[in-house]
């Protein structure tokens, strides 16, 4: 990479959600100490930073999406000093952290928000978004994303606030400088300590305007958003990424903008929305489209090329495990995981692995009582009541629930996969005893080491990182196919999407160029593709 770059363009991002990691005090709760014994693994898989899911204060009312102070950490994971030696200890694997920074809303226990309620001349009454009302007449019928209205009543002053999540989680009034102050100065105050970065929750609803029902892209959006980075991010070397499930790649071309006036990246969520019904929510399943999903994939590559940056990821604390998903957890379970990892990994932009991806790990099909996720209970709820059939209730809870990212991460075969001596927050999955980080570490043909080796592949082979991008074999049912070029190399990934034993139609593009990575032993044989294959092949020049 030419010296001007940036350093995260060739980087692996882990995500890390703290709750479900490594619990080092037996509360059964996961927590930063916890993730400071794991450090070694994390060293050996080669990644460079990690994304921390939050761990301020928080009454946890959304798992520390709802935080009640942002300089200080929630007992549950640990104290400020605990997140310093975390920093250290990262520091020595030349691992950063990124923070999570939810900005849109703080938690109903924040201080700001105690004060903000009391009266209507309170210095902190404008720090979030209220309307005058009369009990029971909403302002308007704008609903909240995990159910029920998005207002709120406060009846001693007579006013409803406005919440787009939870109504532990009211929204912060952006409108208001004192508001965006106190918010830099709490950033710089982290990045003083050492974090590397920021991840940025829900950040395309900052500029809402509940009046006029804009939730995502509020008029205002990236004039906040390049105050915001110039007052921060841009006094520091960070990697920066902003959660947009708005985003199009018009949008995120201002987001990673190359002059760096707003974030490094976003990420968005176009391909994750494919297998869900038109126009409904996610738990409305409908059955992925491929040739779409190879469609948007390859229209973010190409329209970023060169002018903004990409994030990669299948997974994350919110989403179901993609080998559950669009690949196949029982008999090719660990063919099909790094079919996707090497799908995913071989594109342009900077890849981000959840928890346990890098093991196979795999969805859960729990009774409602043994899920934890607020979401899922308040999706149950409403659709019990509106009539849904329990079974299809439940076998959408199964496929999309939050929850089945947030299941305990796999160490070993001991009990509770050695996650905890306690009793665990959440059941472990109960394949643990096949499926976990110590049965993999060491064998070269794990899913583990697939994921260590496309980390590395990145760094070597500049083409990963700068190369074009041209789809291959565009309307192949079942094969998705492209070619990365630089000025000097060539890369050309061929995967099987489905279980089937196929034709190989790219075999003259490939005759004579090498294998870098597979997921089949044996690849000479280029007639065929076996169910889930997966091949990286490479030459000089182009
Ligand atoms: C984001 C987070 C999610 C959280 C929500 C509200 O979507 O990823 O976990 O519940 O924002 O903060």
């Amino acid at each position: 990479m030419g010296s001007n770059e940036k350093w995260w363009k060739n980087a692996v991002v882990y995500q890390i959600y703290p709750r479900s990691f490594q619990d080092s005090d037996g509360d059964g709760i996961g927590d930063l100490r916890g993730i400071i014994q794991r450090m070694e693994y994390l060293g050996k898989l080669g990644i460079d930073a990690i994304w921390l899911s939050p761990v301020c204060k928080s009454p946890q009312a959304d798992n520390g999406y709802d935080i009640s102070d942002y300089q200080d950490i929630d007992p549950t994971f640990g104290t400020v000093e605990d997140m310093e030696a975390l920093i250290k200890e990262a520091g020595k694997y030349n691992i950063r952290i990124i923070m999570d920074l939810v900005l849109n809303h703080t938690s109903n226990q924040h201080r700001w928000f105690q004060e903000a309620r009391k009266s209507k001349d309170n210095p902190y009454h404008d720090f979030y978004v209220w309307r005058d009302g009369e009990e029971g007449v909403l302002p308007n019928d704008m609903r909240a994303i995990f159910g029920g209205s998005a207002w709120e009543w406060v009846p001693e002053i007579k006013q409803y606030y406005f919440h787009q999540f939870l109504p532990e989680q009211p929204d912060l009034n952006w409108e208001n400088p004192q508001v965006r102050k106190e918010i830099y100065d709490m950033i710089r105050w982290w990045m003083d300590k050492g974090v590397g970065g920021f991840r940025l929750d829900v950040i395309d609803q900052i500029a809402k305007e509940p009046d006029n029902k804009i939730t995502i892209n509020g008029p205002k959006l990236h004039e906040f958003i390049q105050e915001l980075s110039k007052e921060t991010f841009q006094k520091g070397d960070l990697i920066t990424v902003g959660e947009a499930w708005g985003a199009d790649p018009e949008r995120a071309k201002l987001y990673s903008n190359p002059d760096g006036s707003e974030f490094s990246m976003v990420f968005q969520f176009e391909h994750i929305g494919l297998d869900q019904q038109e126009g409904k929510d996610k738990w409305d399943l409908a059955p992925l489209p491929f040739l779409k999903l190879k469609q948007i994939f390859t229209r973010w590559q190409k329209e970023l090329h060169n002018c903004g940056w990409n994030s990669l990821f299948w997974n994350n604390h919110d989403l179901p495990r993609i080998v559950s998903r669009w690949g196949n957890d029982k008999e090719y379970r660990v063919e099909s995981a790094k079919m996707l990892a090497i799908l995913l990994h071989g594109m342009q932009g900077t890849p981000y692995i959840y928890q346990g991806e890098e093991l196979g790990m795999t969805n859960v099909q729990y009774e409602i009582e043994d899920y934890r996720d607020v979401e899922i209970h308040n999706v149950y709820k409403e659709r019990i009541e509106a009539g849904y059939d329990r079974d299809e209730v439940m076998h959408s809870i199964h496929v999309k629930g939050r929850d089945n990212a947030r299941t305990p991460m796999q160490w070993d075969d001991t009990e509770n996969a050695g996650f905890t001596i306690g009793t665990p927050w959440i059941k472990v999955n109960d394949n643990y005893k096949d499926i976990n980080a110590k049965s993999q570490v060491d064998n070269p043909n794990s899913i583990f080491n697939c994921y260590k080796t496309l980390i590395q592949l990145r760094k070597e082979y500049p083409v990963f990182v700068d190369g074009d991008f041209t789809l291959l074999l565009e309307n192949d049912e079942n094969i998705f196919a492209y070619r990365r070029q630089n000025t000097d190399q060539t890369i050309v990934i061929v995967c099987n999407f489905y279980g089937n034993t196929i034709d190989m139609p790219l075999a003259e593009e490939c005759k004579n160029m090498e294998i870098l990575l597979a997921n089949y032993d044996n690849t000479e044989d280029m007639s065929v593709l076996r169910p889930y294959e997966a091949r990286i092949y490479f030459s000089h020049g182009r």
